[in-house]
Formats: structure tokens, C-alpha cells, sequence
């Protein structure tokens, strides 16, 4: 085994939603998107190239933060229309066999017991291969749908986090592992001395258990989470399997990202090890480096021509709204926000002309497989791991592909990726190194 093996998720942004549409290599991404087919795709193609897990992001509001109104987001599809995760997961699981399959589901939207039971009947139906994207949503929009005048104020919705947590898990535990007896000679299928009440009265949450079914195979799902605020690493640090991160600024923040996880953990009393960090990054793949980077080269000239598109995320995640912001003036620090932390960190001080120009995620990656591959070798040595975290907003066939069948090949050929899954259950694959 490679000392610098690192691991490798697709992050599905955008959700069950719209992927590429109007596009050269769209297909007919803009009407066929409520069929499952470009996921199931998606999901056999990292299953063959031994990505540990696929996300399914998630948020369910129409946004109208940028403008002050629907408009900009209903015409682009951006961000809206999404189908729920939940339903699209089984669909998945069902089209693959080693792959982890992770829908996003939001602590201030669902009842932990509800929560808890779907999950548990999703890791029975995928043989052990369910996670959970942990978030707490952000926008006010979202709140209202469930019937709240407001969304819970920042912190206190990693508070809320935290009991729905403790209580979710205390619901996965309330079967004992050998509860089930099967016992047919007297007549009992499952004891039920080892089937207990959890009985739980909290500020946030309360539920009396025990969970209405059996331990699944992996007991407690992934849990993956993207927390990048103090509070929200905090939160990460006490419960992820592994931290998605969306941190930019390049390797040495990613470095210190990562190093200011491990000693939350260490102090929270956990093993590094048991966390794995994977960095967003959006590869721009080319048959050679030039053709890449004239593919980066367009992609720039496109957002330049739709700046609106690149600050409506900007908007919807912070609930400000950018149309009102000049293109070429530094965004002021004085903006805050009760919605993403982090993302507002990053842009502030840039114009918002310079933000669209950014990458998605710490550094740009552009140039042919081999040229990414020893790219991702290198920053992975100086980070010091634990891997990539692959993302694209106008996902295609074609994408999906230069990753799985010209990238990873690539990664593969360098002994920094897996060529084979080791174990059945998401979990073991995920720890494995
Ligand atoms: C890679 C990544 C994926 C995320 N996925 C989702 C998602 O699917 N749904 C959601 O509501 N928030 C999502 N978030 C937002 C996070 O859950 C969190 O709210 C955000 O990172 C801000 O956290 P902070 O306020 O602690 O900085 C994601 C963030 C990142 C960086």
C-alpha cells in the first residue's frame, strides 16, 4: 500500500436538480434532468473508477435573494428546480454495489426520528453504503417553507445540530447489534430485551424510541459535513467521518484547514485518522495542457458574460444581494451574514468581477490528466491528505468522463488512488487510509 493514497468524492452540486443545459455537451440536460439516468451515470462511472462516495447537495427553496426576486434564478435554473435526495439515493444505491451514496439532509427541515429511520432503511436497502451530508440550512426562504418566520440564528443552529445528532444516534443504537434473534424452534424473530426506549427530552428535540426497525449494516451512517466557520468545524470536528471542505486561498490554507481540524479533534478526544478531509477542486481536463487551459480560458469569458450567474450562488448563500454591488469595487468587510460564513469570508475584499473568476474550491487545476495527476500528488504531500473532493456546476457525460476514464487512470498509474474497494460497508473503505 502507497503511503500517499488519498481518497477521492464527487460532490453533486446543484442536487437532484438541472445539471448542464443549453450547452455544447449538454445533451438534454435541460428536459430529461426529473429522470435519474445522468446520476445513475454518474454513479457507475465513480463507482468503476473507486470513488468513495458520491453526494447529492440539497436545498429546498426557490432563492430569491439575488435582484430581490426569483427571476435570475428560475431563468438560469440555478440553484432551483430540485427534486428531494432521499427519493434519488435508493435509485442509485440500486445501480451500484461499492460506491457510498450521501443525500443531504437538513437538521432545521427534518424530525431526528424521521431523519434516523430513513437513513437506517437506506443503509439496509444499500448493503451498508448510506451516508448523511449533515447541514443545518441557511436561508431564511427555506425556514419559511417549514413555517418559521426566520432562519435560526447561526450558531445557534450548530446547537440544534449537535442534540439532533446525539439524539439521531441514540435512535441507531436503541436495537442492540444481536436484537434480531431469529429464533424459529420458539417463536422469536427478535428479543425484546435488547430493543430499548432511548427516551429523550431535549431543548431542541425530543423522542421516546426505540427506532421501529433493526441495526443496519454500518449501525450509524457516514456522516460527511462542511462546516467552515468556527462554530461550524467545531461541530465537524465532534461528528464527521469526513469534512468536505470548500476552503480557497490555496495549499497553505488548506494546510492550516486541516491542521486546525485535527486539533479540534485531538482536544474533542478523537483520532485524526477518523476524520478524512477532502478538498473541493473542479479539474479542467484537456487532451494536453493547452487545450485545457483554452477550455479554462472559456469558461472565464462565459462567466464574464453572465456575471449574474457567478454571484447568484454568492447571493443565495449569504442572503445579500450582490446586483446591487459595482462589478469592479472591493466588497466591503463591513457585509455579514446569518447564512454561509465561510463563503462570505472568501469574498470579501475582492471585487465581485474577481470572484466569479475564481475557482471552485483552492486551487485551479487545469491541464492534462498527467499534469492534474501529479498536481493533486503534489499538493496532497504538502497538505498531507486526505483528498478531493470533485465538483462541477455544468456537469455532462463528457465531464463525468475526462474524471473517471482520464484522470483517475492517471491517479491510478501513480498508486495515489484505489484500483479495487477493499470492503463491502462504506465506512471501512473510507478509513481504510
Ligand atoms: C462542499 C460543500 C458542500 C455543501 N453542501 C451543502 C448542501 O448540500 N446543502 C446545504 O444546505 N448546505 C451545504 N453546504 C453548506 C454547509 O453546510 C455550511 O452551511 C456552509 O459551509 C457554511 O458553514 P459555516 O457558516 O459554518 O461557514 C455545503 C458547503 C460546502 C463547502
Amino acid at each position: 500500500m502507497s503511503a500517499n493514497r488519498f481518497h477521492l468524492a464527487w460532490f453533486g452540486a446543484g442536487g437532484f436538480g438541472v445539471k448542464s443545459w443549453r450547452k455544447t455537451w449538454s445533451g438534454n440536460g435541460g428536459w430529461d434532468w426529473t429522470s435519474p439516468q445522468l446520476f445513475i451515470d454518474l454513479a457507475m462511472a465513480l463507482e468503476r473508477a473507486c470513488f468513495d462516495y458520491l453526494i447529492i447537495e440539497d436545498s429546498s427553496y426557490v432563492p430569491d435573494a439575488y435582484g430581490g426576486n426569483a427571476q435570475a434564478y428560475l431563468a438560469s435554473a440555478t440553484a432551483t428546480p430540485k427534486l428531494d435526495p432521499t427519493v434519488l439515493a435508493p435509485v442509485l444505491a440500486q445501480a451500484t454495489s461499492k460506491i457510498g451514496i450521501v443525500p443531504t439532509l437538513s437538521v432545521t427541515e427534518y424530525h431526528p426520528y424521521m431523519l434516523a429511520r430513513k437513513i437506517n432503511t437506506m443503509d439496509h436497502m444499500s448493503g451498508g453504503r448510506t451516508g448523511w451530508n449533515i447541514v443545518t440550512s441557511s436561508s431564511h426562504r427555506a425556514a419559511q417553507n417549514y413555517g418559521h418566520d426566520q432562519q435560526v440564528e447561526h450558531d445557534l443552529r450548530y446547537d440544534m445540530a449537535d442534540e439532533f445528532f446525539e439524539l439521531a444516534c441514540k435512535l441507531w443504537d436503541s436495537w442492540e447489534a444481536d436484537a434480531v434473534a431469529l429464533d424459529e424452534r420458539n417463536g422469536v424473530w427478535a428479543d425484546h430485551t435488547k430493543v430499548h426506549t432511548v427516551d429523550f427530552a431535549g431543548k431542541f428535540f425530543s423522542s421516546r424510541g426505540p427506532l421501529n426497525a433493526n441495526r443496519s449494516p454500518q449501525g450509524r451512517p457516514v456522516f460527511t459535513q462542511a462546516g467552515g466557520s468556527d462554530r461550524g468545524k467545531e461541530f465537524a470536528a465532534s461528528t464527521a467521518d469526513s469534512i468536505i471542505c470548500g476552503t480557497a486561498g490555496g495549499v497553505a490554507e488548506m494546510k492550516r484547514f486541516r491542521d486546525d481540524v485535527h486539533q479540534r479533534m485531538t482536544r474533542l478526544g478523537r483520532p485524526t485518522g477518523a476524520c478524512k478531509i477532502l478538498f473541493m477542486c473542479s479539474p479542467v481536463v484537456g487532451e494536453t495542457d493547452a487545450e485545457a487551459r483554452e477550455k479554462r480560458a472559456q469558461q472565464i469569458a462565459f462567466a464574464e458574460e453572465h456575471p449574474e450567474l457567478g454571484l447568484l450562488h454568492l447571493s443565495r448563500h449569504s442572503g445579500i444581494d450582490f446586483s446591487v454591488f459595482p462589478l469592479d469595487e472591493p466588497i466591503p468587510d463591513t457585509v455579514s451574514t446569518n447564512g454561509h460564513q465561510q463563503l462570505l469570508r472568501q469574498a470579501i475584499g475582492l471585487t465581485p468581477r474577481e470572484f466569479l473568476r475564481r475557482t471552485q474550491g483552492a486551487v485551479e487545476m487545469v491541464g492534462s490528466p498527467d499534469t492534474i495527476a501529479a498536481q493533486m500528488d503534489e499538493i496532497m504531500q504538502e497538505v498531507g491528505g486526505d483528498g478531493f473532493l470533485i465538483s462541477n456546476f455544468d456537469l455532462n457525460r463528457r465531464y463525468i468522463s475526462e474524471i473517471t476514464d482520464g484522470l483517475v487512470p492517471a491517479l491510478q498509474r501513480r498508486g495515489l488512488v484505489r484500483t479495487e474497494y477493499s470492503h463491502p460497508l462504506f465506512r471501512d473503505n473510507l478509513l481504510e487510509f
